[in-house]
């Protein structure tokens, strides 16, 4: 595996040059809310969302190479300064790379669903590993889900619906703002059915939220949940 890399405009640096869990302060100053987006691909969305909002930071994690570099060119040349890069693999970013409870919103659009159960493994919506997608996000923050997969968002949501500190909402069509990655787009077009889902974090302890389902093989993240 291609070892961890993570940019903040010009500046690129390997995990092993910096402390982690990651301090994203200090890696981009300000006092805006941070938003994440897990396997942004050619970034139509993280970009968007940097440039349109300014004020806030964001963090996008990509583990294919092209598609890291891609958006790293890209938002250079639209100057664009409130965006943490990191190359490398998500699960193993939520669970040693990134803090936790930062952030006020978690995109995950189109993932890799791995249909074949030999692949299930590396999904990161199931019972054992949606703790470290939740607990990214401080309380009152919000996860944005779509898949084209149907019958697999369906257990996504039934999953998540069962976790006692999230309240779902499946969205009836696109979202207000239209079409937000590149899949989305070109799946819409096709006409495929898409489910959406927004799902509101509400966690009833501090600390890490297991999934009652998950706790046989519980990926637990090993990083504070606050930055200092
Ligand atoms: C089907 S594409 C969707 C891309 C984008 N979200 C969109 O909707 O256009 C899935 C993306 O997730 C990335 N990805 C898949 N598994 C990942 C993982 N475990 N960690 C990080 N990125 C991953 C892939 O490289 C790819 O860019």
């Amino acid at each position: 595996m291609k070892p961890v890399s993570v940019s903040v405009g010009e500046r690129e640096s390997d995990l092993g040059e910096l402390a982690v869990p990651l301090r994203l302060e200090e890696l981009l100053e300000g006092k805006g809310d941070w938003e994440v987006e897990l396997g942004f691909g050619k970034g139509r969305n993280l970009l968007r969302c940097a440039q349109e909002s300014p004020a806030a930071r964001f963090v996008g994690v990509e583990m294919a190479s092209a598609y890291y570099r891609m958006v790293r060119r890209r938002a250079r040349h639209r100057s664009i300064s409130n965006l943490v890069l990191i190359r490398g693999e998500a699960l193993l970013v939520l669970s040693a790379v990134l803090p936790q409870g930062f952030a006020s919103a978690v995109h995950v659009y189109f993932p890799d669903p791995w249909p074949k159960a030999r692949h299930q493994r590396r999904r990161l919506f199931d019972a054992e590993s949606i703790d470290l997608v939740l607990s990214l996000l401080e309380p009152g923050g919000r996860l944005f889900f779509a898949t084209d997969h149907v019958e697999y968002g369906a257990a996504v949501e039934e999953m998540l619906d069962s976790h006692p500190d999230t309240i779902v909402h499946r969205l009836a069509g696109l979202w207000e703002n239209g079409a937000r990655t590149n899949y989305e787009m070109k799946y819409e077009r096709q006409g495929r059915p898409i489910l959406r889902l927004e799902v509101e974090w509400h966690p009833q302890e501090a600390g890490l939220a297991f999934h009652p389902a998950g706790e046989a093989g519980i990926l637990a993240a090993t990083c504070p949940r606050t930055e200092p």
